[in-house]
């Protein structure tokens, strides 16, 4: 279950996180669907729609949109670009399915995309989907200066590119079959190929919402932190649930000797560590005071989530 009672500041104030993660999916998922229309050559759209509306937590865009309005903005003004953040995060699992990579036939509970419209297709599906983030970022973002807008579309370019998702695979890719590297080149791989893009939707809700250097300096903690406890979380349920409960193949970091948290340090070790990271977030966003409980009952969610 997820935890009901979040006390940033010391207040009892009861929030309902179930009813707001499942409000703010809603409204996700209407968005997603309106915002890609089959269009000609019917096949590509087919496939980019298939791996964009499978379901998923839609952690992403939930924390653009919270974070936007944490600072004042609307959920209206941040809403393409916490599309376009699913856009990115599904183009990124379609691609880290492919054969070429890690190989997995199932995603979100179906079949990878490869696995149904074949490599070629999927590979390009990919291409769409991260191609039209920014184009939807571009095209659809209304009433902040366009200044906050082209920061919006610097900030994803960056999360994307080697410095920080495609890095990222690139470093996870060299580490397989080394499990045994240190922790801080671990953390320096989930940082880029995690960490970046789960920053980079905090920011983005924040650019949007006019924030001020020092907002983006306690957000970027918050949002380090929670990314890194969401890595070492993942690494846990690899080896703790069931393929049913995560909707992938469990156990598959084990299987391809991949270097995780609980190799590292045991699986006690991690649950204490990612507990230690979200206290930390937590504590970055002490300043909010009331207005940051959906950002801390988010990090809450990221320990205690079963997939
Ligand atoms: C899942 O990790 C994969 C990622 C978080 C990102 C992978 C990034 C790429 C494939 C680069 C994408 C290319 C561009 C241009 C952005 P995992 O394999 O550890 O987790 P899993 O068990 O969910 O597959
Ligand atoms: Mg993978």
């Amino acid at each position: 279950m997820i935890p009901l009672e979040v006390k940033p500041t010391g207040n009892t104030e009861q929030f309902n996180l179930q009813q707001y993660l499942h409000q703010k999916k809603e409204k996700i998922e209407k968005a997603l669907d309106a915002s890609l229309p089959i269009g000609e050559p019917a096949k590509i759209y087919e496939a980019m729609r298939y791996s964009l509306l499978a379901g998923g937590k839609r952690l992403r865009p939930i924390l653009c949109l919270a974070t936007a309005e944490l600072l004042g903005q609307t959920e209206e003004v941040a809403m393409p670009t916490a599309i376009a953040l699913e856009m990115i995060h599904t183009m990124s699992l379609i691609h880290d399915d492919l054969p070429a990579m890690d190989n997995d036939d199932y995603r979100r509970g179906r079949l990878t995309n490869h696995k149904v419209y074949g490599e070629d297709i999927a590979i390009l599906a990919g291409d769409g989907l991260l191609a039209y983030s920014f184009e939807y970022v571009a095209k659809n973002t209304t009433g902040v200066p366009p200044e906050r807008v082209v920061k919006v579309l610097a900030i994803l370019g960056e999360a994307v590119g080697a410095k920080g998702l495609v890095g990222g695979q690139v470093l996870d890719l060299e580490y397989e079959g080394k499990p045994d590297i240190t922790a801080e080149m671990l953390t320096s791989i989930h940082r880029r190929k995690t960490g970046a893009l789960l920053e980079a939707c905090v920011s983005c809700g924040a650019v949007l919402a006019g924030a001020q250097p020092e907002d983006l300096q306690r957000l970027s903690g918050y949002a380090q932190n929670i990314g890194l406890a969401f890595q070492i979380v993942d690494d846990i349920l690899d080896v703790t649930a069931t393929s049913e409960e995560l909707g992938k193949t469990a156990g598959k970091d084990v299987s391809a000797q991949k270097a995780t948290y609980p190799r590292l340090w045991g699986v006690e070790v991690s649950r204490q560590k990612a507990r230690e990271l979200v206290d930390a977030a937590i504590q970055q966003l002490s300043f909010y005071g009331e207005k940051a409980i959906p950002l801390c009952a988010i990090a809450e969610y990221i320990v205690s989530r079963k997939n």
